[in-house]
């Protein structure tokens, strides 16, 4: 069994060492809101955070993670930063599938963590990981200043 630390609890899973931390959360722990796009570390859709940065838990194994503090979108709501991020996803209506969005909300949220009032060229350079195919940018771009304001 490896113990783990998501969202503040300690669980352990019996998984081999090499399996990436994305498949760990949904199939061990049935934390689906994390998403598979593509598996090779080029969407973003299964970011989550690992001490604090984001990380894709695509291609992540379960040996790189174990002892550290790994936070995904159910937990992401727990802390201030991420809470004013999704109620910005919320009011600016952001998703439109809703694919991408957990990535898109945990890689935000982070980029929030590390810099309270990004420009828009920070903002992209932060976000140019997690692909879109619903071209939600503009809203994903307007939320993240919306939460930026309610933070300052
Ligand atoms: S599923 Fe991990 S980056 Fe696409
Ligand atoms: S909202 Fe559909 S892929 Fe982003």
């Amino acid at each position: 069994m490896t113990p783990l630390s998501v969202n503040g609890k300690p669980v352990s899973v019996d998984a081999d060492a090499d399996t990436p931390l994305l498949w760990v959360l949904r199939d061990f722990l049935e934390m689906t809101g994390t998403k598979f796009g593509c598996g090779m570390a080029l969407c973003g859709a299964c970011t989550v955070h690992v001490d604090g940065r984001p990380m894709r838990s695509c291609t992540t194994p379960l040996s790189a993670v174990t002892g550290r503090r790994i936070t995904t979108i159910e937990g992401i709501g727990n802390f201030k930063t991420g809470r004013a991020v999704q109620e910005a996803w919320v009011a600016e209506n952001v998703p439109q599938c809703g694919y991408c969005q957990s990535g898109q909300v945990m890689s935000a949220t982070a980029l929030l963590a590390a810099n309270k009032d990004p420009s828009d060229a920070q903002i992209d350079a932060a976000m140019t990981g997690n692909i879109c195919r619903c071209a939600t940018y503009p809203r994903i771009r307007a939320a993240i200043k919306r939460a930026a304001k309610k933070l300052a």
